[in-house]
């Protein structure tokens, strides 16, 4: 949305989350954000997850301010995270015209004018959820909206957003995307996201929130203890990573779902035991996550192919990947073994879907024992496109430039 009111002008845009299946861990520098190796990522569907930024500016403000989930963050906003997608964006600038063709605001001014900034997560924040890559994607995006910017080069705007979190500059496009490495020369300007595979239509994701609290190691305090300590993140990243990625490219391109779910699982397992061999380790991946694991290994073997592919971020909570044909039954499978509350499945109805006896025989056999709440929420969801332009949400007063996102209580 783009309007001017009372000299207010401002702009909403929603950005997707992403979920690796090449996974970024480690930082080659720490200034510029940029990885130890490159990765790749499905960007998923808008209508559950989504970060939704408004952004105002105005003449009348006398500071910057910024809400997250509606409470005011002062110390957000002034970090160099922040600070950096601002800064950048505003070297992008262009001159800002009224519906009539007048000049409202000249490029030079923009660094003049102060923002207010209102940003929120239709999910749990800082979970492991992606909500970083969501958040900073939006910020960026509803940047680039409100001051016309415009690229020097294809995928300057992930620079940007990858300076706030890095796992963010995939979220600058839908799909299927990679984020290249980079090398030092030039400040890092070639480390971005790169669209791999604009749709693989047959795509399908389930989220289990196995919790939603927030996690006890960032990623950012993490991957920097993993580099300084773990010689098989330092292994990974020189001689598994570069083969893999290009292997995962090609099965992507050929829509092959076996070899994609294997190196997803392989790498998900890798991320997490360079986590485990970090000095002193990090454990993401709890009891329930690694019963989810069984199930989803059992459930593969009794198929007899690969229908199923799970991976897991910095928290427990488990993405597992699948194609449209299986999603139902795989849903009403997980759902058998992790029940949760009525209605806590979004966008899938598992009702009517029987489970064979021998597979459940076989599941049985992991020990797994049905029990509720180990699960708390799941979401059945696809790739979906980048950042959106949003015309019916606001989350700043359009007369008075504050705050006006309530979270609502669950
Ligand atoms: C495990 O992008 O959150 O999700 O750059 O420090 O903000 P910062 O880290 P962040 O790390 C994401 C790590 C991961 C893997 C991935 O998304 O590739």
């Amino acid at each position: 949305m783009t309007t001017a009111t009372n000299s207010i002008y401002m702009v909403t845009m929603s950005a997707p989350t992403n979920i690796a299946v090449i996974k970024y861990w480690g930082k080659a520098d720490t200034h510029y954000n940029t990885p130890i190796n490159s990765s790749l990522s499905v960007t998923l569907d808008q209508t559950e997850l989504r970060a939704i930024t408004t952004i105002a500016v105005s003449k009348q403000f006398t500071k910057d301010r910024f809400w997250l989930n509606g409470v005011e963050e002062d110390e957000l906003l002034h970090s160099p995270r922040f600070r950096a997608c601002i800064e950048g964006v505003q070297k992008l600038a262009q001159d800002h015209y009224d519906a009539q063709g007048n000049l409202i605001y000249s490029k030079e001014d923009w660094k003049h004018l102060h923002l207010h900034i209102s940003s929120y997560n239709t999910f749990p924040t800082a979970a492991g959820l992606a909500s970083s890559a969501a958040g900073y994607a939006a910020l960026v995006a509803a940047l680039c909206q409100l001051y016309h910017a415009v690229e020097t080069f294809p995928g300057e705007f992930s620079t940007i957003a990858r300076q706030g979190s890095g796992s963010a500059c995939r979220s600058m496009y839908g799909g299927i995307v990679a984020w290249r490495q980079g090398t030092p020369k030039q400040e890092w300007r070639d480390s971005k996201a790169e669209p791999v595979l604009e749709d693989w239509p047959q795509l399908r994701a389930l989220l289990l929130v196995v919790s939603d609290s927030k996690k006890d190691t960032s990623s950012t305090t993490g991957m920097q203890t993993s580099v300084q300590t773990s010689m098989l993140l330092q292994y990974r990243a020189q001689h598994i990573v570069p083969a893999r990625l290009q292997a995962m490219e090609q099965a992507c391109h050929a829509r092959d779902f076996g070899t994609f779910a294997q190196l997803t699982m392989q790498d998900s397992n890798q991320f997490h035991a360079t986590c485990l061999d970090t000095y002193p380790p990090i454990f993401y991946m709890n009891d329930i996550s690694r019963q989810i694991v069984r199930i989803v290994t059992v459930y593969n073997s009794w198929a007899g192919e690969l229908r199923a592919a799970y991976t897991f971020d910095a928290g427990p909570n488990a993405v597992i990947y699948c194609l449209e044909q299986h999603q139902q039954h795989l849903a009403a499978l997980l759902c058998h073994y992790f029940p949760i509350p009525k209605g806590a499945l979004s966008g899938l109805d598992t009702s009517s879907m029987a489970l064979e006896e021998s597979l459940l025989q076989a599941c049985n056999e992991t020990g797994r024992i049905p029990r509720m709440g180990d699960v708390q929420t799941m979401y059945a969801t696809k790739p979906g496109p980048g950042p959106l332009v949003v015309t019916d949400v606001c989350n700043l007063d359009p007369e008075t430039g504050l705050n006006c996102y309530v979270p609502s209580l669950k």
